[in-house]
């Protein structure tokens, strides 16, 4: 029977609603066809999350921090950092970003960005790098760390020109022990690659017995001749520099130094740390979490012979010296 247009409308106002044999009923709604799939979409939903968990747990960690990044809430916006972590690589710098994050006017970039160390990156310009940042409220310091900022020759030129009032957080530890964990890293990474390594006096003299002052890891332990550029472009009072020793010791102590030199409420409090045997480090709490840092923190460092390490120590001696200098403050590293 054929039926004009208008009357087909009228019949399917009627049928609506009513479930009919093979007809145009309840069945074929787009509700009833939601409900149909949607169990299949959330089971498909939490294989996804379980592969991702399970299959790369880093991954599931990085899908849920760029979908965490790409959620605005109200009032926030994108800023360029007021402050940097800028060194020294294998001093804490992890340590210290995250122990930081725990103060809620922080917000930090867990990225280490590399913008005004590398020429590439720094020429995509400002905007690009603000775009990286995390939102931000007003009342909160944006964050970012790249250690290898502070052996760049560009970096503290850029950084001023971006922001000649930026607070600038420098962490330092014993120069050889930080050479010692510099190696055991670029060893573990060349263990996992399957190449050979060198054992760590091989690594760190030459030849002729003498401390090979090629070898990059010595050279990013010789603080005075990085600093000096950054004393060039920044007041001293601008860069505060924190004690990785003591911050591994007694992290509250260099935290609240540091919370005071940004000039935040005193917020966080001794009961944010508490010391885990199994990490032989302390790790952070709050009222919702606990944490300690990945194993790759504080790995346990290869034996180095005594007489090896005194030799380098006693080669940082006139280094040391010039940077107690420079910054006004004795270490009080060892000397042999
Ligand atoms: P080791 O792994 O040689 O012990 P960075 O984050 O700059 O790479 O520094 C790594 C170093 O941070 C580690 O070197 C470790 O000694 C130090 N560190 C300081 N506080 C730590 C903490 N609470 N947990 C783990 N490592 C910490």
């Amino acid at each position: 029977m054929l039926v004009s247009s208008e009357e087909s409308y009228i019949l399917w106002r009627e049928d609506l609603g009513k479930p009919q044999m093979g007809g145009r009923g309840e069945n074929s709604s787009p509700w009833s066809a939601l409900r149909r799939v949607a169990p299949l979409m959330i089971l498909a939903s939490f294989i996804v999350c379980l592969v991702l968990y399970y299959v790369s747990p880093m991954g599931a960690a990085a899908v849920y921090e760029a979908y965490r990044k790409r959620l605005r809430i109200r009032g926030t916006q994108r800023r360029l950092p007021q402050a940097l972590i800028i060194g020294v690589r294998k001093c804490g710098t992890r340590a210290l970003l995250e122990m930081l994050n725990l103060h809620p006017h922080i917000q930090k970039n867990g990225m280490e960005m590399h913008f005004f160390d590398e020429d590439d990156r720094y020429a995509n310009g400002l905007e690009w790098y603000r775009k990286k940042m995390p939102y931000s409220f007003d009342n909160q310091v944006t964050i970012e760390k790249t250690p290898s900022y502070f052996i760049s020759r560009e970096a503290p030129a850029r950084i001023r020109a971006m922001n000649a009032t930026i607070k600038l957080l420098l962490i330092v530890r014993e120069p050889a022990t930080r050479v010692v964990s510099d190696y055991t890293q670029i060893m573990e990474t060349k263990l996992r690659k399957g190449k050979q390594v060198a054992p760590f006096h091989k690594r760190i003299l030459t030849v002729d017995g003498e401390i090979n002052d090629g070898f990059k890891a010595i050279q990013i332990s010789q603080y005075a001749v990085h600093v000096l550029r950054w004393l060039r472009e920044f007041p001293r009072e601008q860069i505060h520099i924190i004690n990785g020793d003591n911050l591994i010791r007694d992290p509250y102590a260099e935290i609240n130094k540091v919370q005071q030199f940004l000039r935040l409420p005193p917020y966080i409090t001794p009961d944010n740390f508490y010391f885990n045997e199994t990490k032989g480090f302390y790790c952070m709490r709050n009222e919702t979490f606990q944490k300690c840092l990945a194993d790759a923190k504080g790995r346990p460092h290869p034996y180095v012979d005594p007489a090896v390490m005194s030799q380098l120590r006693k080669f940082f001696v006139p280094f040391n010296e010039q940077f107690y200098e420079m910054v006004g403050h004795d270490f009080g590293w060892p000397t042999s």
